[in-house]
């Protein structure tokens, strides 16, 4: 049987650093892009390339023909179950052998939560080997939705209020996906992955003003005045309305929980926020 690992979503987050952490082991991963015009750097990065777009189910079925596990990234968008769907039941008709998701930190109530529990129980009802991972908010959302004002008006803009969120750095969430992609024993298990330690919205705030050297600061604003961002950034009202839920899952604490799982997998230590601000200090210069 062929040994083909399919990295989904890899020019993502999560994606990107499974591909560098595959490749750095030895493993010429399969990588799916919706457009050829990224592969050639992924092709450089010593990835073979192969277009898929999961809004078009003939290309999730090339890209999967041969494959024997996948990691699969769903995209955030409103359909995000459909188009998951798609991929598991092409994947069964595949006889792919194992899937690794990226979900995320179960919470009691709401949408992401639920949509991840949906996919997974897809996962599970198709038969095929599963290893969930369900990680915390990440650290690179950081660079990711917040550097612009970071570097604008040295501040950040949520409604988490003071709740503490245990953040977790998307490189340590990529070293778990490859331990489950290419050792044995993660089978049928799911992993809450989270950093080391549970923090405030002002917490980060001030070990990233110690790191760069000047004063940045959270700014806890109205849920409507998020609301009218993210509107104001052309995101679907779904999307918007996710988001806002789990900005209230922050405040009311619910996502301060610490898991060991980093370090149980991996043997090494979360990476740590600060550790996180230091790698990444350029992008908010
Ligand atoms: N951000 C967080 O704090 C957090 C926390 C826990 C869980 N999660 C979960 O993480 C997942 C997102 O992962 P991420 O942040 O690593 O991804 P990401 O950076 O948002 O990138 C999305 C990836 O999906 C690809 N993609 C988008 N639409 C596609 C389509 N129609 N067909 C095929 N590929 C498509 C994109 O490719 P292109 O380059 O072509 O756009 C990109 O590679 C979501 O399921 C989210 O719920 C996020």
């Amino acid at each position: 049987m062929s040994n083909t690992i399919l990295v989904t979503g890899a020019t993502g987050n999560v994606g990107s650093q499974v591909v560098q952490q595959l490749v750095a082991s030895g493993i010429m991963p399969r990588v799916a892009v919706r457009s050829m015009n990224k592969a050639e750097s992924l092709k450089k990065a010593g990835a073979e390339p192969v277009e898929m777009d999961l809004e078009r189910p003939e290309t999730v079925q090339s890209a999967l023909t041969g494959v024997e596990k996948v990691f699969l990234v769903s995209p955030f968008v409103p359909n995000m179950v459909e188009l998951t769907a798609i991929l598991i039941e092409t994947a069964k008709r595949a006889n792919v052998q194992q899937i690794v998701k990226l979900s995320a930190l179960a919470q009691p109530g709401i949408a992401l939560s639920k949509w991840h529990s949906e996919m997974e129980n897809a996962i599970t009802s198709s038969g095929i080997s599963f290893t969930f991972l369900r990680p915390n908010g990440f650290m690179q959302n950081f660079v990711n939705a917040m550097a612009e004002t970071i570097k604008s008006d040295k501040a950040f803009y949520l409604n988490a209020g003071d709740g503490k969120v245990s953040f977790v750095d998307t490189r340590d969430i990529a070293s778990v996906a490859v331990a489950a992609l290419i050792t044995s024993g993660h089978e049928g298990q799911s992993y809450t992955i989270t950093g080391a330690e549970a923090l405030s919205h002002a917490e980060s705030a001030s070990i990233l003003s110690q790191v760069l050297g000047r004063t940045i600061n959270y700014v806890d604003v109205p849920e409507d005045v998020v609301r009218q961002g993210m509107q104001g950034a052309g995101m679907p009202e779904p999307t918007v309305n996710a988001l806002l839920e789990l900005y209230a899952s922050y405040k009311a604490g619910q996502a301060a929980t610490v898991s060991p799982v980093v370090e149980q997998v991996t043997g090494k230590q979360p990476i740590s926020f600060e550790q996180f601000a230091k790698d990444y200090a350029e992008v908010w210069q």
